[in-house]
């Protein structure tokens, strides 16, 4: 007796517990209420099929018994009457009782005065009679008799008191079950006879067949009946094992889908099948999918961030660098003549305006970002401002050496915008079309109306193109194609390299300005060929200005 006892009655009582509880898994319990249906289905079915069956079977029997009487009535009567020899009465007798009954003439008196011979087998041949003097042996040997058992008759017997009285009175009854007569329950029915014109009562005809024909016949029915139960159960259990199965084993699937996305795991996906289940499966996998994409764009939008701070970090770093590079030796004074001096303080002073240019850019970006409301608006005449902005930018494209023209196509409408950011836009893109297109190439600025309403200012240029892929980036702050020319200032080395190019924010206030004006930036390039940045912008509601 060691401590071991305790602890498996624990587990015991755990094991007990939990069965009392009920299964866990669906599964289980789906199979279970399936099954228990099934059972209790088929548990009324056997209950009362039997009993449904037993009645009316029995019914049966004591109509068909009730039918023989009647049709021996003619036979009967003529005996009673003394009209027909007891040999030819007892032959017909014999016939009526056939194989599974045995008959009775009563008379009046409630005195058996002849009975069938041929003992029913199944009645035993054997009746218990507990009245009346019994005369041992009869005139007949009967072969189901068993003359063994004593071969006992009823002939010469009494009836009791309410089978007498009722025979004399012409009543006919039935019943079923124990009689007093025999061993076995069976089904007895009295048919009165009486004298042809129905006066006087003469006696009557009895008929006995045993319940256990009935029972047989029950007996059989119940043990198909629970043969089919049975294989109906097995059955029952197999489609609902399938069905289960088919129910809880893509709700396992999309559970364990849904624990994997739960881990983080946004590429885990189930099977769908047609059904409603099917329905959730995809929609959990779309789900997942947005998600996965939700992830995607997060973790660009992160990197972009990254990148955003490294850049603006490097870009204010690199001119403070330079700048600082030029200041020291101005300091120490270890430049001494004038022209030298000179240009170290002109490239402090580019690299000073360089510096505001990003902040500025930065800070208008910011601006930007509050939409329209940022906005100075005026009406704004936009094929002066064109002339005007390639104005401002043809020395620049003469000392590079590229054909620069504005071409104004018909009367434009007027835009209500802000002037100078709209003339920043536009320089921005006349910059970059500069900036890329090598000596001997051509700039044109194309403005003209759209409809809409509204104008479509075009900057093209000879210049390399940007590939297929960079197109749908170029518009986001610090994207360049080209990611080493970002770094050219600082490549340049030391004093006298200036931080060149931009940093990759002038598309950026370029679309950031033309949506705060609510019209649309677009660009189409193909490499090697040139560019073309297009923006549009929606005429002011007004209509149209400017000369007709
Ligand atoms: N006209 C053009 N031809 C070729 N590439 C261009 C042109 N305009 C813009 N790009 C590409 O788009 C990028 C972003 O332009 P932008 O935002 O103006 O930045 P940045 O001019 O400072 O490089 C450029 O770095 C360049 O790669
Ligand atoms: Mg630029």
């Amino acid at each position: 007796m060691g401590p071991e006892v305790p602890a498996v009655a624990a587990r015991a009582k755990a094991l007990v517990l939990r069965a009392l509880a009920g299964p866990r898994s669906t599964f289980a319990r789906f199979l279970l209420g399936t099954v228990v249906a099934v059972v209790c289905a088929l548990a009324v079915v056997a209950l009362a099929l039997p009993g449904l069956a037993e009645h009316f079977l029995l019914a049966e029997k004591e109509r068909e018994l009730t039918l023989r009487g009647l049709r021996a009535e003619g036979v009967v009567r003529a005996f009673l009457e003394g009209g027909l020899g007891e040999d030819q009465a007892q032959a017909y007798l014999d016939v009526l009782a056939a194989e599974d009954s045995e008959v009775w003439v009563v008379n009046s008196d409630g005195y058996v005065v002849l009975e069938s011979g041929i003992a029913c087998q199944a009645v035993s041949g054997v009746p218990q009679y507990g009245m009346s003097p019994f005369p041992p042996g009869g005139p007949w040997v009967s072969p189901g008799g068993v003359p063994g058992r004593g071969g006992r008759w009823m002939r010469g017997s009494r009836l009791a008191f309410p089978d007498a009285a009722r025979v004399s009175v012409g009543e006919g009854w039935s019943s079923t079950g124990e009689h007093w007569a025999y061993e076995v329950p069976v089904v007895s029915v009295s048919v009165p006879v009486t004298s042809a014109d129905g006066s006087r009562v003469l006696g009557a005809v009895y008929l006995h067949s045993p319940v256990a024909g009935v029972s047989f016949t029950v007996g059989t029915l119940r043990r198909y009946l629970f043969l089919a139960a049975g294989v109906g159960l097995l059955a029952a259990f197999a489609v609902a094992w399938v069905l289960s199965r088919n129910v809880t084993r893509p709700v396992g699937l999309m559970t364990a889908m849904a624990k994997r996305i739960a881990e983080g795991d946004l590429d885990a996906r189930v099977k769908g099948g047609l059904d409603e289940l099917g329905e959730l499966g995809r929609s959990l996998n779309i789900m997942a999918e947005r998600l996965g994409e939700a992830r995607d764009e997060g973790r660009r939008l992160e990197a972009l961030r990254r990148e955003l701070i490294a850049d603006v970090s490097h870009d204010l770093r690199s001119p403070i660098t330079t700048i600082r590079g030029f200041v020291e030796p101005l300091l120490d004074g270890t430049v001494a003549d004038e022209p030298m001096r000179r240009s170290y303080l002109e490239t402090i002073r580019r690299e000073t305006d360089a510096l505001g240019r990003l902040v500025a850019d930065i800070l208008e970006l910011g601006r930007l970002e509050a939409g329209r409301s940022s906005l100075a608006l005026t009406a704004v005449d936009i094929e002066r401002l064109s002339r005007e902005t390639v104005t401002r930018y043809r020395p620049g494209a003469d000392e590079a050496g590229i054909t620069l023209s504005a071409d104004i196509r018909g009367p434009l409408p007027a835009v209500e915008g802000d002037e100078a950011r709209i003339g920043r836009a536009l320089g921005n893109l006349l910059d970059n079309a500069l900036k890329f297109t090598p000596r001997g190439g051509r700039v044109t600025l194309t403005a003209e109306p759209v409809p809409g309403p509204g104008v479509a200012l075009a900057v093209s240029d000879t210049g390399p193109g940007i590939p297929e892929g960079d197109l749908p980036y170029i518009w986001e702050r610090f994207y360049k194609v080209d990611k080493s020319r970002r770094r050219r200032g600082e490549s340049g080395g030391g004093p006298g390299s200036p931080s060149g190019d931009g940093v990759g924010l002038g598309l950026a206030i370029v679309k950031e300005t033309v949506n705060a004006h609510g019209g649309r930036a677009t660009v189409e390039s193909r490499p090697g060929q040139g560019s073309t940045f297009r923006i549009i912008l929606p005429a002011a509601e007004k209509g149209p200005a400017g000369p007709a």
